[in-house]
């Protein structure tokens, strides 16, 4: 039996839930998309941190091992770039000219804290639309999987229902085919419904781009991008199943 829980912030969650889980976290706009942006960029290692001062401090403390140069900062507070980082959070910087073979320190306003409420999972995962498809392929062998949406300031936010809802869409498709039994909890039945009632033509997947940009642009973190003039990152974010690779995070 495959068991999957939706929680659509991570307060959601408890401790026991995380047990023997492989977890999965969701900030479509934009820290999932960035971590898996700067993977595919070449970069060696991401690690999210919470706070700007210990951000700052544990680069310092990696150049003495790594060398200098060897690390780079990035993140927001408030959607804008952090005083003094390498790097701000729009997913079209972490290419493989900037990020190839350095050690990203990341620290976002909700993304990097919805990784550390889900560091107790037996292993963790990190997915945004750009990896939708690989995220699916890694997970659909597992047993019991506990996908995180980061939300806004405490807010559920659309744009990780979607993607919540087309990992779960996906993945009770594949269970179908391999004839395994799959439950999910009330959380992923409405955003699997959510995916579906956008992306379902008679039973069958197809997702536009087009339409995909537009309903981000409608969410929460998206209208907050919009306002930033930052609709770049959102094309960029909309790119479902562009990147082939599932970046794992160990804390
Ligand atoms: C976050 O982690 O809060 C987001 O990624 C916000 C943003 O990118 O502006």
């Amino acid at each position: 039996m495959i068991s999957i829980n939706v929680y659509p912030l991570p307060a959601y969650a408890q401790n026991e839930d995380l047990a023997n889980s492989v977890a999965v976290v969701i900030d479509v706009l934009r820290a999932t998309t960035v971590i898996v942006s700067a993977f595919a960029g070449g970069a060696k290692n991401v690690i999210p941190m919470l706070d700007i001062e210990q951000a700052r401090q544990q680069k310092e403390i990696l150049e003495k091992i790594h060398g200098k140069d060897s690390v780079l900062l990035g993140g927001e507070r408030k959607g804008v770039p952090i005083a003094g980082f390498d790097l701000g959070n729009s997913p079209q910087h972490f290419v493989s000219e900037k990020i190839s073979g350095k050690i990203l320190i990341l620290t976002t306003t909700n993304g990097t804290v919805a990784i550390h409420a889900a560091k107790n999972a037996r292993c963790l995962y990190v997915a945004g639309l750009v990896n939708a498809q690989a995220v699916v392929e890694r997970l659909k062998n597992e047993e019991k999987i506990a996908i995180f949406c980061a939300g806004t300031d405490g807010n559920v936010t659309e744009e990780d229902l979607l993607l919540a809802g087309c990992l779960v869409s996906r993945l009770s498709h594949c269970s179908q085919q391999n004839q395994k039994p799959c439950q999910w909890n009330h959380h992923a039945e409405r955003a699997k419904l959510l995916w579906e009632n956008q992306f379902f033509i008679d039973n069958k997947e197809i997702v536009s781009e087009t339409k995909l940009i537009e309903l981000l642009r409608q969410c929460r973190g998206g209208k907050n991008l919009v306002s930033l003039k930052l609709d770049a990152d959102i094309a960029v974010a909309a790119k479902i199943d562009s990147i082939n690779l599932v970046p794992e995070i160990r804390l």
